[in-house]
């Protein structure tokens, strides 16, 4: 695999740590595709760094392979492919078992966590796997969360598809990380964007839900400086928040008492 990143596209690049993503692989001499939902902002971001904007659903495989296609041609050999668009909605009032409530009707909020937060991963996978292989390599990076290996207080679905999209990180890693293919998955905690309703360009960092926020919230452009570091050093756990490590340590040395200690946590949120 060659060292230099020439070419890579941003997933949720509009907004938040896909657009610090976006800003910080530029920095580096890379030309970066920015790839939203929000067409709009991946607009913005494209024309302040010299990148490509493109409208992506990526809960749409046929629109990622379009992509893929059309970014290889025009441009040239993806080296690096970001799944970093995410979504998050809570469980609403009923807890975990919730089937009304948050922001969308619960089987929406599934489904929509389901694709978008594991799907999405492995329809850029489908769509770039074989041809990183036939050229000798590529780096895919997939954004999970901290609740890919802890657990979000107050989210079952997000918990469990970032649980998942860390599985599939895994799975991908395993298969095909001695054939060139470097996978990375980045699980931080608490970051400042709208994912937990602080704006971009907020002049605080005010914010955070479900306890989150514990061990501090980090700025979206120091989470990009440690995700493309990890990324370039072929690290495949990226964790931005230290903290974590420990946790899950703690976690695998005794799943039960974790319980216990995460239900004590989420009483204490309550008051
Ligand atoms: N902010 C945090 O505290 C935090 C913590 C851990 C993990 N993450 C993860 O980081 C990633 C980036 O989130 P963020 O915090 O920057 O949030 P954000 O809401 O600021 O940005 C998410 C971006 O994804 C885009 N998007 C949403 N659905 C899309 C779709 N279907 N197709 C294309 N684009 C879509 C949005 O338009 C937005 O630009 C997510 O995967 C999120 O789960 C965030």
């Amino acid at each position: 695999m060659k060292d230099a990143i020439d070419i890579a596209v941003v997933t949720g690049g509009g907004h938040g740590i896909g657009r610090a993503l976006c800003r910080r692989l530029h920095r580096d001499g890379t030309k970066v595709v920015v790839a939203d939902l929000d067409a709009a902002a991946a607009g913005v971001v494209a024309a302040e760094i010299d990148g490509v904007a493109m409208a992506l659903d990526v809960a749409d495989e046929q629109a990622i392979r379009e992509l893929v296609d059309e970014v290889e041609r025009e441009l040239g050999p993806i080296d690096l492919f970001v799944s970093n668009a995410g979504v998050a909605f809570g469980d609403g009032p009923s807890g975990a078992t919730s089937a009304k409530g948050g922001l969308n009707p619960a089987d929406d909020r599934w489904e929509a966590c389901w694709r978008v937060n594991v799907m999405a991963h492995v329809f850029a996978a489908r769509a770039l796997v074989p041809r990183m292989l036939e050229r000798g390599g590529g780096r895919i990076v997939n954004v999970a969360s901290a609740a890919g290996l802890l657990s979000q207080i107050g989210d079952a679905a997000y918990s469990t598809t970032k649980h998942a999209a860390v599985g599939f990180a895994e799975s991908l890693a395993i298969d095909y990380g001695d054939r060139g293919i470097q996978v990375s998955v980045v699980c931080p905690q608490a970051v400042a964007t709208r994912m937990i309703g602080i704006e971009d360009d907020a002049d605080s960092m005010d914010g955070g839900f479900g306890g989150n926020d514990v061990d501090g919230i980090m700025s979206a452009d120091d989470v990009a400086d440690i995700i493309v570091a990890g990324a370039l050093d072929g690290r495949f756990l990226i964790l931005t928040h230290p903290e974590v490590a420990t946790y899950v340590q703690r976690k695998a040395s005794d799943h039960d008492r974790w319980i216990g200690g995460m239900q004590r946590f989420r009483e204490k949120l309550k008051t």
